[in-house]
């Protein structure tokens, strides 16, 4: 069954397509766009850049994008969050009415980048991070970016019982169309660490006290089924591709669709790798998206999505 090229494209169990793929995007204040050093080929965008980078992102195919945004100003609460003229909301606004609904506009509802502490959520007097409070900024949130023309809530903050507070504040605010994209199994992960220089992240310590510990599979599985529970449209698993037993496992019980997130540090390793030539950086890059399907996940947000769907499209044509 492997022996012709024919009967290989047959036999295939998994196949790739543009429409599953969700590029994230950072978006900065200011005229210019900033390159990433630890992810060379991603930028901080402008919104002019990220309305034309939204537009091709429509025109090769992908399902969505994931919006990022590099406030210049942060302090302890995240004001910039709900700030109406904050960046990410402008951002989601422009980019809601440039692409129209060619793909699904789709937004991090979390406080991290807008913390002077950097932490996703608000802190208590001792310095640790006070869930509760944070599901009343999370509610305000929800609402500022569904406002916006966010469809797809990405909530990423991992605090208790997010989902259901979100969910309740759309739906008592006339936002009930509004979707809800639970980050379940998130854990607290190394692979996160290019991020931070493309968020300009402050976070001083770890989010430990609140993200998964690699070492926990039975608990990744039982975080997606409350989010579940609590309404959640979409679960994901992040990272993928050092979770994938996490992804195949929360795909196997899950009745929602199941997303996984190829984070920063998937997207550098590959491209240092390959920047030495000591991969080749195309089948790498699909193989790892490809890998991250197999193991259940009916889509992927990751940083090649563009990319990738333009060689997928070229190798439908062939
Ligand atoms: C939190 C958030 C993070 C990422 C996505 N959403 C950072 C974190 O939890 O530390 C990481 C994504 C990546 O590494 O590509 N808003």
């Amino acid at each position: 069954m492997r022996s012709s090229a024919s009967l290989r494209r047959l036999a295939s169990e998994t196949r790739l397509h543009p429409a599953e793929l969700v590029l994230p995007m950072f978006v900065r204040e200011g005229r210019e766009s900033v390159d990433i050093t630890s992810m060379p080929g991603v930028v901080q965008h402008s919104i002019d850049g990220a309305r034309r980078a939204a537009a091709e992102a429509a025109a090769a195919g992908i399902g969505g994008v994931m919006l990022f945004g590099v406030p210049d100003v942060r302090d302890a609460v995240g004001s910039g969050a709900t700030d109406p003229r904050g960046i990410l909301n402008v951002a989601t606004r422009a980019i809601a009415d440039e692409v129209g609904d060619a793909l699904v506009v789709q937004t991090d509802l979390c406080l991290d980048e807008f913390t002077d502490h950097g932490h996703c959520g608000v802190l208590a007097l001792d310095g640790s991070v006070d869930n509760d409070a944070t599901l009343e900024r999370y509610n305000e949130m929800a609402l500022i970016q569904a406002a916006s023309g966010s469809r797809l809530l990405g909530l990423s903050g991992m605090m208790d019982g997010q989902v259901a507070s979100v969910r309740a504040a759309l739906d008592g605010s006339g936002f009930q169309d509004t979707a809800v994209l639970a980050y379940s199994a998130k854990y607290a992960s190394a692979f996160y660490g290019p991020f931070r220089e493309a968020v300009q992240s402050t976070l001083t310590g770890d989010r430990r006290s609140y993200q998964l510990d690699p070492a926990n599979r039975r608990e990744g599985v039982r975080e997606a089924l409350l989010d579940i529970e609590q309404g959640a449209d979409v679960v994901m698993v992040k990272p993928a591709g050092s979770y994938l037993d996490v992804l195949a496992e929360v795909a196997a019980v899950s009745d929602v669709p199941v997303w996984a997130y190829q984070v920063s540090g998937e997207y550098a390793m590959i491209e240092a790798a390959a920047a030495q030539g000591w991969i080749d950086r195309r089948r790498s890059i699909e193989e790892s998206v490809l890998s991250i399907r197999r193991a259940g996940a009916d889509a992927v947000l990751t940083y090649w999505a563009v990319e990738l769907a333009a060689w997928l499209t070229e190798g439908n044509q062939k």
